[in-house]
């Protein structure tokens, strides 16, 4: 939720078109305004206003303001509408101090009213604005930038990454974090602060990861990092390995299709981390329970993690939504291994939920975002290799959690056949990816429906529940995932003539009771599309259409396959209703949020 840049450079040359770079690859985290400030001539200069990046940029030539250094963002409104007024960077009434923030000040309105109280005048409805006022205020007692920062975050509460500039300081950045990510680059032409890697891959590969509540300034000379006490912090230095190509488009129309494309090289790749998941299980010992806690797309990993760990590991196996998880904390105790999944592993409901697993139980994050919040605050870590994934909606990031789903139970249950089974997948993915053009025809004749419904069994549940949030979150159709024994008891009802229904039906034990089911919303109706095995005549016979899967994809690792038509449906009937399918309305990429 939101997206903030900063940029000092060694030389004396103009850092707009940089910071504009860098914060147009932040345009996942948000997309209702965007700003930018600079400092040259004694003065602060700020372009900002509502809009896409491109829309703004058309109008205000963001890349054309002097200034060698500077901050920028990319807003995803939580106080105060998209508008001009309220898209950062904020100021303090004489245009002293720029701040751009990442995050949510939960006091700002007893801050506002104490400021208002004073003389300040406040000119938009963000909570972020206080920041700035509370820094001039402090510059003007006498405080360096550095501490009037410090004194800052000792009032405000809640989330935050931010950055600040002082027309008092020139040559200067501060910036700061709690529960908002923030990281340090450090490049060739200049020194660098990003909320995520993609902003910045271009210019600077080693990274620092500021904790919470420490100051890190930044000049044309480098970066310091303080602690509370003032006190100099060594820093690790970490390379980041992604190429900057990565976070490119890369000749497609969208990230989204780019990624769904990418996915079995996700797989391949999150595969390589074998050894390191056997090493974890080796130490972890002795579990009696697992508890999956994630949101969204990854808590669809989590279910398929359910079916795969209870059936194959026989240990008792809860999946539990994030924003949930403090109802349950009572059960915990140091026998419960609580895994996290998240691709961002800077979710705000999954990091809450860990401060409390991490007080019982052991803990591992399975995240793609490396240095990422999650981390660095569980206990062990198996990094998905799917490479940074900037469409909204997440597709090669589910694969490549599943992927490390799989190994950890194939490992754990000492399966090999399904580790066998596993290094195939890659092949099935690519060939079903083959049959695109049958489903953009599909997406034409599917693209009328107000509603959907999804179906599936046993593995092909979670898969079902996936689709429908893909269909939902980026077309804007209402799609429902339902398992499909469950659709009579109350469902059914909604099933009238020419409904889509989508039915997940793979080769294998579940078969025959969810072909019962198709048959159910056949005979009321439905217009069923089924994905099967490609040959499966019966199916064919009684569905109104088939995405044909290599009938080798037998029921357990069809979660990993059967997926790819969906994302594909839903990409095609979004491209079909005109929308953008990489930045769907009111959506961003990472929740910082709760
Ligand atoms: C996925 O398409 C969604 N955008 C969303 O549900 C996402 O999976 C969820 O917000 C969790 O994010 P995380 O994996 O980064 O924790």
């Amino acid at each position: 939720m939101c997206g903030i840049v900063g940029c000092i450079l060694k030389e004396n040359e103009d850092v707009a078109p940089i910071l504009f770079d860098c914060i147009s690859k932040l345009e996942y985290r948000g997309y209702d305004s965007i700003g930018l400030a600079t400092f040259s001539d004694g003065k602060i200069n700020i372009k900002k206003d509502k809009g896409k990046i491109i829309e703004v940029d058309k109008s205000l030539d963001l890349k054309d303001m002097p200034g060698s250094f500077g901050i920028a963002h990319v807003r995803w409104a939580t106080h105060g509408d998209p508008s001009k007024l309220n898209a950062h960077p904020h100021v303090d009434e004489d245009n002293t101090v720029a701040v751009v923030h990442n995050g949510i000040i939960e006091n700002y309105l007893e801050i506002k009213e104490e400021l208002i109280s004073e003389g300040h005048v406040f000119k938009s409805d963000t909570d972020t604005e206080v920041i700035a006022h509370l820094i001039e205020k402090f510059m003007d007692e006498g405080f360096d930038l550095e501490h009037a920062v410090r004194k800052t975050i000792g009032i405000i509460e809640g989330a935050y990454a931010l950055a600040a500039i002082s027309i008092n300081e020139p040559d200067k950045i501060v910036a700061t974090r709690k529960d908002s990510p923030l990281i340090v680059g450090l490049g060739e032409n200049g020194y660098y602060l990003a909320s995520d890697s993609p902003a910045i891959l271009k210019y600077a590969k080693d990274i620092i990861y500021p904790e919470k509540g420490e100051i890190v300034i930044i000049d044309r000379d480098g970066v310091v990092v303080h602690d509370e006490f003032d006190n100099v912090v060594n820093k690790d230095i970490e390379t980041i390995n992604w190429t900057p190509e990565m976070a490119e488009k890369e000749g497609y129309d969208h990230f989204m299709i780019k990624e769904i494309n990418e996915q079995a090289t996700a797989v391949r790749n999150t595969l390589t981390q074998r050894e390191n998941v056997q090493e974890i299980i080796d130490d972890i010992g002795d579990i009696q329970r697992i508890c999956f806690v994630a949101c969204g797309t990854s808590y669809h990993a989590s279910l398929t993690g359910k079916y795969l760990m209870e059936s194959l590991a026989g240990i008792p196996t809860d999946v539990i939504l994030a924003s949930e998880f403090k109802y349950s904390a009572n059960t915990l105790n140091d026998k419960t291994l609580v895994i996290f999944i998240s691709q961002s592993g800077e979710t705000a409901d999954s990091l809450k939920a860990l401060d409390v697993a991490n007080q019982t139980s052991k803990t591992l994050g399975i995240v793609n975002v490396a240095g990422s919040a999650i981390t660095r605050r569980a206990d062990y870590v198996i990094q998905t290799q799917a490479g940074p994934e900037i469409g909204v909606a997440a597709t090669k990031t589910y694969v490549a959690q599943l992927t490390s789903i799989y190994l950890l139970a194939a490992l754990v249950s000492e399966n090999d056949e399904l580790l066998n089974e596993l290094d195939m997948v890659p092949d099935f993915i690519d060939e079903t990816l083959k049959d695109v053009d049958y489903v953009m025809e599909l997406s034409k004749r599917y693209n009328y429906a107000r509603d959907f419904f999804y179906l599936g069994r046993g593995y092909s549940y979670p898969t079902a529940l996936e689709g429908a949030l893909k269909l939902k979150e980026i077309s804007y159709i209402h799609g429902e995932g339902y398992a499909a024994g469950e659709l009579k008891h109350g469902p059914l009802a909604l099933i009238d003539e020419g409904i889509p229904v989508v039915v997940i039906i793979p080769p294998g034990d579940n078969y025959r009771k969810t072909m019962s089911n198709l048959e159910e919303v056949k005979s009321r109706g439905a217009n069923v599309l089924a994905i099967g095995s490609k040959d499966d005549e019966s199916l064919k016979a009684k569905a109104n259409a088939v995405i044909g899967i290599n009938p080798e994809v037998k029921e357990i690792i069809a979660p990993l396959v059967y997926i790819v038509p969906l994302q594909l449906i839903a990409y095609y009937i979004t491209l079909e209703k005109g929308h953008d399918p990489d930045k769907p309305k009111n959506l961003a990429k990472c929740v910082t949020v709760e």
